[in-house]
């Protein structure tokens, strides 16, 4: 038996991440990369030191309380928490931390990618070609909304909005924010900050979500802000599905209230709502924002250096509870 601590690593990690884990820990890898139900996640947890999960693994307060007593640390393989019920894993003294910084880059590429997917109908030209039945050109054809010039508006100005509004700036856009506190200078980089999301919600010609989800956020783009929005703006979300109510999105879109939506991530995924695959204005993406070779082994090295820094007995850098 190895005098290692054992790790339980829920998903197929990176070759370099499974390596560092074989170098340093006795880990526990899943090797067909199915998702967990709780009683495995529970069951498999049986003498480990730590968890190494994803967003995928449900650590509720009632499988938290299930949790073997040899179970001191969750290192997150994300940047989310809202997997995992935090103050359950306080009560049980369980650390948990997670991975910012290093999926910012990557999540705002796709955030741009979204914008301009659903823009410019990128899902509805790709189907097109696709499908032979593109027969024509004429100046009417696939006519979309031009972002250059227009106002990008960021909800929740952390990490990733914050890189996010940088690359709208790029795009020639004017960016405005709403945070629960207003940056620095510095941080704000030109954006303009609004108090309330009500104030800043009529200026976006984009909306992009950017909070975590959290009881205070879910179900934060509800019928009455999609009012607020200017008619045809499109809106943006890498975030988390809970902050979007889908009856008042898809209801939104198929009016022509909103010209588009480009979401990466949705409610109850890869469960969506079916009525989304029937809205063409809409360009869908299977939550992969964080989902390039570079971030991927970023956050499993992040998730490591957490889980050494709680082994060795310090504070681990990305510390949630
Ligand atoms: C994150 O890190 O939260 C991403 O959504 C992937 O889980």
């Amino acid at each position: 038996m190895s005098d290692k601590p054992a790790v339980l690593v829920t998903r197929k990690l990176p070759a370099a991440v499974e390596a560092r884990l074989k170098r340093d820990y006795a880990p526990r890898f899943n090797d067909d990369d199915h998702v967990f139900g709780s009683d495995e996640l529970v069951e498999r947890a049986a003498g480990a030191f730590a968890i190494l999960p994803c967003h995928s693994e449900h650590f509720t307060a009632e499988v938290t309380g299930r949790l073997p007593d040899s179970v001191k640390a969750i290192c997150n393989f994300s940047v989310g928490v809202d997997h995992v019920d935090l103050a359950a894993a306080k009560d049980r003294g369980i650390i948990v931390t997670n991975t910012p910084d290093v999926l910012s880059d990557a999540t705002a590429e796709v955030a741009m990618l979204l914008m301009l997917g659903a823009a410019r109908r990128a899902s509805e030209g790709d189907r097109l070609v696709r499908s032979g039945g593109w027969k024509l050109w004429s100046p009417a054809f696939m006519v979309g909304t031009q972002i250059t010039g227009k106002r990008f508006g960021v909800v929740g100005m952390g990490r990733v909005g914050q890189v996010t509004a940088r690359r709208a700036h790029g795009f020639g856009m004017e960016v405005h924010y709403h945070n629960r506190r207003r940056l620095p200078p510095e941080s704000e980089a030109g954006a303009a900050f609004h108090e309330r999301l009500e104030e800043l919600l009529p200026l976006c010609d984009v909306l992009s979500l950017h909070c975590p989800a959290t009881p205070e956020t879910t179900g934060l783009l509800n019928a009455e802000r999609i009012a607020l929005l200017p008619d045809g703006a499109i809106v943006v979300n890498t975030a988390r599905g809970a902050l979007i109510d889908d009856d008042a999105l898809i209801a939104a879109l198929e009016s022509g209230k909103l010209a588009a939506a480009g979401l990466d991530v949705f409610n109850g995924e890869p469960d969506i709502d079916p009525r989304y695959r029937e809205v063409e204005n809409a360009f869908l993406l299977p939550h992969i924002g964080s989902a390039t070779r570079e971030t991927r082994d970023a956050m499993g090295f992040r998730a490591l250096d957490n889980l050494d820094a709680i082994v060795a007995g310090r504070e681990p850098g990305d510390r949630v509870a």
